[in-house]
């Protein structure tokens, strides 16, 4: 038997021994008992981390959705699979069955046949966390098509550039989308995109905020009619384990976004062990993650892990703070959930409006909180702790990524002792380590590097779409044989973890992963830009701000500088996505530079952190007389 549920601390360790000593073992034990699979594997794992090439379950077939939704519909038809809570308070919640999952994904899924989306294809989602959004989701898991969903808060040339680089044929969206009291019009920017992305046939459009939009003839249909017309059955593609179930763009240090490529077999099983585990559901809990599908944690944790454990998961398509401050709790005690998983910035800006307006609510349905996206303060911690799970719902800081697929360090509830700001001990399986400079691990406890994994793990991405070259570069030559994470982390006295951050160009902004490379890009391209840096710099609710310094062209006129920073957000907007503005804009005759003409953003985000009692080792740089006009260009001012 497998422990596919850990109840205790020594449970805990023997498990993860045993998955270190035999990790093929540990994990054909837990594949072969909890999931459905048309055939079994002939290969439980072959990898190298220098091609690098990682297979789990070879030979395997199976199709998740079978695994999602099929399997429980003789056991629990009738329970609610996904809880939508509209935008509007006053509009009725709706309660998805898994009988009806199943059927409405089977008229989704033969829709998307009869536009001639076959096995392979790949399918851009822009939706709003409206039900569509996870039934589109599922029914190219159905079929065998190859989803690519884009957050719907990236704008028209972001959306572009990811329907272009995997070349998807069909775009699945909406007229528009509720954000709290505004409405955006999400088909306009799909038009947009479109006027570049010549390998889109078809669009297919969900009413949702029934406004007026163009129809281009011949290439975009409502989806309802057609849904409306669909056999409600569909026989599932049989799939490998590895063939590729989506793509998902994240952010890089350089260059455009990168395609991560999620396969089959080993995400479905990794991401659906990890829930159970990780949130500890039982058969009756109602599980929330307030994320939006458009990221990761919304593939793994609203999606895939939860149905794969027959779970009921809610999903929200409004924001925090409408119609007031009270509306994830209202959430909470309207329908009794159990387990809360959301993101440091949501936990600082619910703080930020005080505990009064707790108080008008039940939290008592809540057994366990989590958190995922970023570091998490010790005061932001403490809060969560003693107002929303009252000292007695332990908090889970999952620490993961988009490329690991599933979460890779984290308590496990009532089993790891938790420790505020900690993702405390790996999950079994996941083998950390910690490295110098130099490229050596560092061993024992009380030590801090940059964290690497030495092992796969069943959902690790497998490429990067189209660029396996990047893939390499990326993750696998910073140091030999290792996965590289691009964080840094510590190991306490008992070996606990605790990330510290991002030691590459990629800065966490209220939890999203914003890569400096394509933000300064779309600076550069105003006409009065000739060069620029972003750094992150400390900021109360969002984790890390942004802060650029821009050096403008030398035309000889002076220009409003309020105005070109109102012009440079524009640009980032249009771009990226209001995500991506700057918070702050200092306008500087020169940057600092090493010999070699790279920008030294250490001093950058020194200054910008307005911390520059020690700026570290200087004497490398070209030009070091500019670190002394930039602060003060920078400290005066503030
Ligand atoms: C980066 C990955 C994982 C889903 C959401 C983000 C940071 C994530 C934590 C945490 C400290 C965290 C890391 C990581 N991060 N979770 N619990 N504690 N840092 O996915 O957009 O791919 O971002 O988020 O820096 O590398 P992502």
């Amino acid at each position: 038997m497998s422990h596919y549920s850990i109840k205790h601390i020594e449970e805990y360790w023997q498990i993860y021994r045993k998955s270190v000593r035999n990790p093929e073992a540990f994990w054909e034990e837990i594949a072969e008992e909890h999931f459905l699979w048309r055939k079994k594997w002939d290969n439980v794992l072959s990898w190298d981390f220098k091609k690098p090439e990682v297979k789990w379950f070879e030979g395997a077939q199976l199709n998740i959705t079978e695994n999602c939704i099929d399997r429980h519909i003789y056991t629990r038809g009738n329970k609610t699979a996904i809880l939508f809570e509209p935008n509007n308070p006053n509009e009725p919640a709706e309660h998805i069955t898994y009988k009806k999952l199943h059927e409405r994904v089977c008229r989704m899924a033969n829709v998307l046949k009869s536009k001639g989306i076959k096995k392979g294809d790949r399918v851009c989602i822009y939706l709003p966390m409206i039900p569509e959004l996870a039934v589109a989701v599922l029914a190219c898991a159905r079929i065998g098509a190859i989803h690519s969903v884009v957050f719907a808060g990236f704008s028209s040339t972001a959306l572009a550039t990811r329907i272009n680089d995997s070349e998807c044929k069909l775009v699945i969206t909406s007229d528009g989308s509720y954000r709290g009291p505004k409405t955006i019009d999400l088909k306009g920017i799909v038009d947009d995109a479109l006027e570049t992305c010549p390998c889109v046939e078809k669009v297919l459009v969900v009413k949702r905020i029934q406004s007026e939009i163009q129809m281009k003839e011949g290439r975009d249909e409502w989806l309802q009619p057609l849904l409306n017309e669909a056999y409600s059955d569909c026989v599932p593609e049989i799939m490998n384990a590895e063939d590729p179930l989506f793509i998902l763009y994240t952010s890089g240090s350089t260059g455009k976004p990168k395609g991560m490529v999620h396969t089959t077999g080993g995400y479905m099983v990794y991401t659906a062990y990890t829930f159970k585990n990780i949130f500890q559901y039982r058969e009756e809990d109602v599980y929330w993650c307030t994320a939006d599908i458009g990221w990761i944690t919304g593939h793994s944790y609203i999606v895939y892990g939860p149905l794969a454990n027959g779970a009921t998961t809610v999903m929200f398509e409004g924001v925090p703070s409408y119609p007031d401050y009270g509306r994830f709790w209202d959430i909470v005690q309207k329908h009794k959930v159990n387990q809360f998983y959301t993101a440091p910035t949501a936990i600082r800006a619910l703080a930020k409006e005080g505990v009064e307006i707790l108080e008008k609510y039940d939290l008592s349905s809540i057994k366990l909180l989590g958190t995922v996206g970023e570091p998490i303060n010790e005061e932001a911690w403490h809060w969560y702790d003693d107002n929303i799970g009252k000292r007695k719902s332990p908090i889970v800081d999952t620490w993961w990524q988009t490329e690991t697929g599933g979460v890779m360090i984290s308590p496990i509830p009532y089993v790891t002792p938790t420790k505020p700001t900690y993702a405390t001990l790996p999950f079994p399986g996941i083998q950390p380590a910690l490295m110098n400079e130099l490229g050596e691990e560092i061993k024992g406890n009380q030590v801090e590097g940059r964290l690497c994994i030495k092992f796969p793990w069943p959902s690790i991405a497998r490429t990067i779409w189209g660029d396996h070259n990047r893939y390499k570069d990326t993750y696998f030559s910073a140091f030999e044989n290792m996965y590289f994470t691009g964080d840094g982390a510590l190991r306490d006295e008992v070996g606990y973890y605790r990330i510290t951050g991002r030691v590459d160009d990629v800065i966490i902004v209220s939890g999203h992963n914003l890569g400096t490379a394509p933000i300064e890009d779309a600076i550069n391209e105003h006409p009065a830009v000739a060069e620029s840096a972003i750094v992150g710099y400390p900021h109360d609710i969002k984790g890390n701000a942004l802060f650029g310094y821009v050096i403008l062209k030398d035309t000889g006129e002076s220009r409003n500088h309020d105005n070109l920073r109102k012009e440079i957000n524009q640009i980032i907007t249009e771009q990226i996505g209001p995500i991506a503005k700057l918070d702050q804009i200092q306008f500087t005759s020169d940057l600092p530079k090493t010999r070699s003409g790279k920008i030294m953003r250490r001093i950058l985000r020194k200054i910008a952190s307005n911390d520059i009692s020690n700026l570290g080792d200087t004497s490398t740089l070209l030009n070091p007389e500019v670190v002394e006009k930039i602060i003060d260009q920078v400290i005066v001012k503030a």
